[in-house]
């Protein structure tokens, strides 16, 4: 196409670009092209020097202003392509207190200059001096990703901004990556990705997810006022306290789908940070990245160092939205298989079956009882290894017992995969016990301080994976294992917080640099063993959800959320989950029942029915079953084969809350392809006799027909066989539920 043929045919697909540089128009048209949708476009206008993203149903626009700083304008629904925005202006002081640094919202800022709020970048240089005042210096706009560079005002410290935008979810991914250009090294002292920005309301409600072991996912609300809510994590890992992950609605809509919210989160599995901040005339910045707590980086000349991602979006389809907008950019743009991850298959786990105590002959029998309810894939968990009989030892040693495995690994295989299984193992390879060879021989590979304790947590300590060969030691060891056994699937566990985190083996200025090394090498060993071995799937533990991010999601396929198998404390901790992430990650087990968390007794049937709201696994002891339970799991795994698509990669639409003492819950899932909606109905504990609520489906056709079924359970007898989104919407279901801990599964088909 000659140029003037071009710019014809974009300036008829783009009428901005007639008021735009010809660059940024080409730029526009070249993003438009490559990206999946054809509304994802990145533009600068050079009389204004304003940029504007658009991606999926937002625009975000800022603006370099004439102090250099660059100003935040817009970040919401998007607004018409015809839209200008105007030059930014930095705001005025408030009086003398309050310098215009500090009154102007901005999207990154230096320590310096006399700013009050979190800046992102804190840095000591070698004279003492710890000023830093950035400014804009270029740009480079390639397809979906936009880079701005920033220099000091007068020390050659160099940040690069990246803004990635994807298209179809209109979620940005930013980060900062600082530059040591001055000669001279300088320690940095705080380092975060990004500010983001919202204007002056009094009305924001901000929810944020909390836990402990074995309680995760609790979601929390509360409004904003002005001064600082600061979430983060110091336990060297993303930890079971708090996860990264924010939401802020403006005002309080009553519905899960109406309203504006913008969320976001942090791909970071070590000490992280995420402070929201309502300054005095009522703007709110959220910053993030490495907790600046103990945090210390010595940056050498010619050296950088890159924030982790911090990646945020905006709905105006309420908190509903927003959860749905990150389990579609979790699949397309976070997990290893996206844009098109494999549905998970139904999994059986040994480890509340057996404990530490597994040979080949209980493992084998396990084995060929999951394979004839329909399981598709075996896990032996914990306890296969070195002289792992209990929690005292082991850890360290990854080859094959011989006393439990006489002929290695293989017998047990074979026979898994004779029963039409693949075959998956756990192992926690990060972590060491003092019983055991390895520690034994590498007592310096842990996390210490010389001549202090090593306090221990479930008798482990924590290798130093910053180190080199600590970090040599520990890919070795499951490539090798990977190499020499046919195994599907890795369960990838770690099961304590980093106490005592020092490095004497470096230089004392450089110790501190074990909170960034340790999780980079991590995701680096990752990265190798599945670039060496493809076909395996990895899922992320530790002792449940507490390393649970997007950015150890990056490298692994599913995540076990919590070590709580209850199927009623589940419900809850399910849902938290997916306030930040999707439900084709996650890994729900049937247990036994009594429950061990709360000896809570539940039917099989109900236990089933909350596990298949996720990746459907097994984690009972099948020896324990009568032959009617395995009537009823064979039944339960085949229903769910045939909803599993939906529910692991559809649209999930949170209709009635389990929470604040609610007697129900219900959750819809709508598949991709619009041709399935099923959900799932629970009650807790049936009060005086109240029938249970009528269920108004959501996220149907309304002009479309669809059939209905029980795959489980029971509805009013009146119940159409088929009727149209509409009427599913809005005269919908009744159930007829009754008793304690009941539970069904609708289904409705598209015609
Ligand atoms: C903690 C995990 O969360 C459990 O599922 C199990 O794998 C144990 N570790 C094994 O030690």
């Amino acid at each position: 196409m000659n140029l003037a043929l071009q710019l014809k045919t974009l300036y008829r697909k783009f009428p901005v670009c007639k008021s735009l540089a010809l660059a940024a128009c080409l730029v526009l048209g070249t993003a438009s092209a490559h990206s999946q949708s054809p509304s994802a476009a990145i533009h600068y206008n050079p009389q204004t020097h304003v940029f504007r993203i658009d991606g999926g149903d937002v625009s975000y626009v800022f603006g370099v202003n004439a102090k250099g700083q660059l100003q935040s304008i817009y970040w919401g629904q998007r607004v018409a392509a015809t839209d200008s925005f105007p030059a930014a202006q930095a705001r005025p002081p408030w009086a003398s207190f309050e310098p215009s640094t500090d009154t102007t919202p901005q999207e990154y800022i230096g320590w310096g200059g006399g700013f009050y709020y979190v800046p992102d970048l804190k840095i000591t240089f070698p004279n003492g001096n710890r000023d830093l005042v950035l400014k804009y210096v270029s740009h480079t706009i390639h397809g979906d990703t936009l880079d701005v560079v920033m220099k000091d005002i007068s020390l050659a410290v160099y940040v690069t901004l990246e803004y990635q935008i994807d298209p179809a979810t209109g979620i940005l991914r930013r980060s900062a990556t600082v530059e040591n250009k001055t000669g001279q090294p300088f320690t940095i002292e705080q380092d975060f990705a990004a500010t983001w920005n919202l204007p002056a309301n009094n009305h924001y409600q901000l929810r944020y997810l909390t836990g402990r072991w074995a309680g995760e996912w609790n979601l929390q609300k509360e409004a904003l006022h002005p001064g600082k809510v600061v979430l983060g994590s110091r336990t060297g890992t993303t930890s079971h306290h708090i996860n990264p992950w924010f939401a802020i609605e403006r005002g309080n809509p009553g519905d899960q789908d109406t309203g504006a919210v913008w969320f976001g989160a942090l791909g970071w599995s070590g000490n992280w940070q995420i402070a929201i901040e309502q300054d005095q005339i009522g703007q709110v910045r959220i910053t993030g990245g490495f907790n600046p707590f103990d945090f210390g980086y010595l940056l050498k000349p010619g050296q950088s160092l890159r924030s982790p991602y911090f990646y945020a979006g905006f709905s105006h389809h309420g908190i509903g939205g927003a959860s749905r907008l990150m389990h579609r950019f979790e699949l397309t743009r976070i997990l290893p298989e996206g844009p098109h991850p494999k549905l998970r298959p139904v999994l059986y786990d040994s480890w509340e079956a057996t404990g530490f105590n597994v040979d080949v002959a209980g493992q084998e029998k396990l084995a060929e009882e999951a394979a004839s309810i329909g399981v598709e894939r075996f896990v032996m968990d914990d306890g296969w290894f070195g002289e792992r009989d209990t929690d005292h030892a082991g850890l360290g040693d990854w080859w094959p017992n011989p006393k439990k495995f006489p002929h290695g690994l293989k017998p047990l295989i074979d026979k898994v995969h004779s029963l039409g299984m693949s075959f998956g193992i756990w192992v926690e390879p990060e972590m060491v016990n003092p019983d055991s060879q390895l520690y034994r021989k590498h007592p310096d590979w842990v996390l210490n301080f010389p001549n202090r304790p090593r306090s221990e947590a479930r008798n482990q300590l924590v290798l130093n994976l910053a180190r080199p060969d600590v970090k040599a030691y520990v890919f070795h060891v499951i490539d090798h294992l990977l190499s020499t056994n046919d195994i599907s699937f890795v369960k990838w566990d770690y099961n304590r917080n980093w106490a005592e985190p020092g490095w004497p083996a470096v230089p004392t200025d450089q110790e501190k640099e074990v909170y960034v090394k340790y999780i980079r090498n991590l995701y680096a060993i990752l990265r190798e063993l599945r670039a060496r071995h493809p076909n395996v799937e990895f899922e992320d533990c530790s002792g449940g959800g507490g390393r649970v991010d997007l950015g150890i999601m990056r490298y692994t396929d599913e995540v076990w959320p919590s070590d709580n198998t209850d199927p009623f404390d589940r419900l809850s901790i399910q849902q938290g989950f997916t306030y930040a992430y999707t439900p084709g990650v996650m890994m729900d087990w049937v247990t036994g029942s009594p429950n061990w968390v709360n000896h809570r007794v539940t039917s099989l049937q109900y236990r089933f029915l909350s596990s298949m709201e996720g990746s459907l696994g097994i984690g009972a002891n099948l020896n324990k079953w009568t032959p009617q339970d395995f009537a009823t799991a064979r039944k339960m795994v085949a229903q769910y084969k045939t909803v599993r698509a939906t529910v692991q990669q559809g649209a999930l639409y949170r209709l009635i809350s389990p929470l604040h003492g609610s007697e129900y819950a219900v959750n819809e899932y709508v598949n991709q392809n619009g041709k399935q909606a099923v959900a799932f109905a629970y009650l807790h504990s049936s009060q005086k006799g109240w029938p249970f609520p009528h269920i108004y489906l959501r996220g149907l056709d309304p002009s479309a027909t669809y059939t209905f079924r029980m795959l489980d359970g029971k509805a009013y007898a009146n119940t159409p066989a088929s009727a149209s989104g509409a009427y599913w919407m809005h005269v919908g279901v009744q159930l007829y539920l009754r008793g304690d801990f009941q539970a069904a599964l609708l289904e409705l088909d598209r015609q």
